[in-house]
């Protein structure tokens, strides 16, 4: 073990799983307990880096689950295989930290965490959203500074974005979540940039249109833009929610951000590298009516020079998911990954995660990244 501190649970455990961070809850233990896995957690916030994690597996170690935070990558996939290691859990949705070629070419499955981030994460983009557009984090700070004098009629004058357009920019579960929420909430319309159609998310909205049309108010609309440009020009704010990859890295920058408009407002609750955030910077500093509300970072935890003097810009720590409902499903479904492999359950194959999080869960992985790859048994259909 490392200089890291760790402690251990269920010590008389068979099976050794190492966890690279303190975990929420209590359920996620018991689902390892139950596989009879000793469990080593590191309980130091640190981010722990690649030899911390290579001395942790060392040479006997029959599972992993890591963090966003930590390069999973051919080097410690290998190791983890040659400690005898049969799987790997991201504690995240995303896997933009993972290998998963590298791992499938090692045999090792890599589970993550879908389903129970999308109401959470689709309500800090909300939150995210009306605090720039109001300026809250300006106005907080002005008041709790002692500026504040009584009330003026152009104090931190904002935006109304009821009935506007919202554009999203990736139209999955967050993305859709987050669009029914504005148009649902805010009578806004909506237009998304997508690979493909989502259309539950079009027919939902045109239901929901056709019900406020029944009550004698104007119908929201959704469409699909033909083009990202074409959304940046036409949406009043926009929300990031793609996965980032090689086509989606600075997605967002100098051009893109000088077609929207000057007091447009910008959220990116998915990964920072989708915008590049020296760009952002530049273009926050000479439109000051222009707003991002920002979860993630390019460089986390480093920000980009200037964003923390920008007025606005509202920046929260990556903490869209950080509900305990949400971050207790999260470890439930990284060691069910875990446990369900070890068990030799096959990999749960529909889109709905949450009977994972209920009393008789199904005997099931519920989310294997490369199954398909990896030729995994799939769960039967009841
Ligand atoms: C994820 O799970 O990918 C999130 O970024 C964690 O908040």
């Amino acid at each position: 073990m490392s200089s890291y501190e760790w402690r251990i649970h269920h010590p008389e455990g068979q099976r050794r799983v190492v966890v690279t961070k303190e975990l929420p809850g209590q359920r996620w233990l018991d689902i390892l307990t139950a596989a009879d896995c000793r469990v080593e957690i590191c309980t130091s916030p640190d981010v722990l880096p690649t030899d911390a994690i290579l001395a942790a597996i060392g040479t006997t170690c029959d599972a992993a689950i890591g963090q966003l935070t930590e390069p999973w990558g051919d080097d410690l996939f290998r190791a983890l295989r040659q400690a005898g290691g049969s799987v790997y859990s991201n504690y995240a949705v995303g896997f933009n930290n993972v290998d998963v070629e590298a791992a499938t070419r090692l045999g090792i499955p890599v589970g993550n965490t879908p389903g129970v981030l999308t109401d959470t994460t689709a309500e800090m983009a909300v939150t995210l959203t009306f605090a720039a557009a109001r300026r809250i984090g300006e106005a907080e700070r002005y008041l709790r500074a002692g500026q504040y004098k009584g009330w003026l009629p152009t104090l931190f004058l904002g935006e109304l974005l009821i009935g506007k357009t919202v554009g999203i920019i990736g139209a999955g579960r967050i993305g859709a979540t987050y669009a029914r929420m504005m148009a649902e909430g805010h009578k806004m319309n909506v237009i998304y940039y997508d690979l493909y159609p989502n259309e539950e998310l079009e027919s939902y909205l045109a239901a929901y249109g056709d019900f406020l049309t029944s009550r004698g108010q104007a119908a929201v609309t959704c469409r699909r833009a033909g083009s990202i440009e074409e959304l940046l020009q036409a949406a009043d704010c926009i929300s990031i929610h793609t996965v980032l990859d090689d086509t989606t890295r600075h997605l967002i920058n100098a051009e893109r951000l000088g077609l929207m408009k000057t007091n447009a407002v910008l959220v990116n609750t998915s990964r920072g590298p989708v915008i590049k955030e020296d760009d952002l910077v530049a273009h926050c500093r000479t439109h000051p009516d222009f707003r991002a509300g920002l979860d993630v970072f390019e460089n986390e935890p480093v920000l980009a020079e200037g964003l923390n003097d920008l007025d606005n810009v509202v920046i929260v720590p990556h903490i869209a998911s950080a509900t305990s409902w949400t971050r207790q499903g999260m470890a439930t479904l990284a060691a069910s990954n875990v446990a369900g492999l070890l068990m030799g359950y096959p990999v749960w194959n529909r889109p709905d995660i949450l009977p994972f999080l209920e009393e008789n869960p199904p005997q099931a992985a519920p989310s294997i990244l490369n199954a398909d790859g990896l030729g995994l048994p799939l769960a039967e259909d009841p």
